[in-house]
C-alpha cells in the first residue's frame, strides 16, 4: 500500500522548521517508517536547482523561470525520492509542496493558478499530498517572531508586501482545497506540535 503523503506550508518564519523537527522526532519515538524531506531540493539535482532559484544574486531571474524551476526541481525530487518512497509504503513529509507554487508563483507573482497547475500537473495528478498542514501566521506577527529577512535569499528579502500576497494566496488555496488544513502557530512551539500531531491522528495520517 502506497505510503501517506504529508506536506507542510506557512509563510517565512511560520516556524515550519521547528514544527517538521518536532513531528520527525515524535514519528521516530513511535518507531514509524518515515522520510522527511524538503522543497525546492531534497535530491542532488533539484538542491542544485535549489542554488539557483535563491542566490540573490539573480535579480534578473523572471517571474516564468522562477516558477519552472521550482517545477523543475519538484518532479526530480519527485521521480527520484518521493515517489519510490511512497511506493515502498513509507511516509514521506514534505516541507513545501505544489502548494508554495500556487501561493508564490501562482498568486503573489500573479502568474495565475492554470499556468502553476499546468507546470506542476504531473505532481497534482500523480501525487497529490494526503494532506497539507498550513501553519497559520500572519506574516506581519512571522517577521516580528523571526527579526527580519535573511539577506541571502531572493525571495526572503522581497519584503512585506510581497508576503503579505503569499499569505492572502495561502487563504485562497485554504478555501478551496479541503485537503490543506490551517494550524494555528503564533502560541508556543510545543502547543503548536501537539495541535499538528492531533490533526494527522485525526486524519488518520498518523498513529
Ligand atoms: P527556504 O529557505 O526553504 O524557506 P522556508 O524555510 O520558508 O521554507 O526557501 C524556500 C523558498 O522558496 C521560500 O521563500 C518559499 C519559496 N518557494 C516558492 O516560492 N515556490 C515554491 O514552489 C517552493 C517550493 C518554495
Amino acid at each position: 500500500m502506497r505510503g501517506k503523503f504529508i506536506t507542510f506550508e506557512g509563510c517565512e518564519g511560520s516556524g515550519k522548521s521547528t514544527q517538521l523537527r518536532l513531528l520527525s522526532e515524535y514519528l521516530t519515538s513511535i518507531g514509524a517508517d518515515f522520510i522527511l524531506t524538503r522543497e525546492p531540493g531534497g535530491s542532488g539535482i533539484s538542491e542544485d536547482i535549489r542554488k539557483i532559484i535563491l542566490n540573490g544574486k539573480n535579480t534578473a531571474m523572471c517571474d516564468e523561470c522562477e516558477a519552472l524551476l521550482y517545477a523543475a526541481a519538484r518532479i526530480q525530487h519527485l521521480r527520484e525520492i518521493i515517489a519510490p518512497a511512497l511506493e515502498t509504503g513509507k511516509t514521506v513529509i514534505c516541507d513545501r509542496y505544489v502548494y508554495s507554487s500556487l501561493a508564490y508563483q501562482g498568486f503573489a507573482r500573479g502568474l495565475g493558478e492554470k499556468f502553476i497547475e499546468e507546470i506542476n500537473a504531473v505532481a497534482l495528478s500523480d501525487y497529490p499530498p494526503d494532506i497539507t498542514v498550513f501553519l497559520d501566521i500572519s506574516p506581519e506577527d512571522a517577521f516580528k517572531r523571526k527579526r527580519g529577512a535573511d539577506v541571502n535569499d531572493r525571495i526572503e528579502q522581497m519584503g512585506l508586501g510581497f508576503h503579505k500576497k503569499v499569505y492572502a494566496g495561502y487563504k485562497a488555496l485554504l478555501a478551496k482545497h479541503p485537503d490543506i488544513c490551517a494550524v494555528y502557530c503564533g502560541g508556543s512551539k510545543e502547543e503548536t506540535a501537539e495541535n499538528v500531531r492531533k490533526l494527522l491522528r485525526d486524519r488518520k495520517i498518523i498513529n
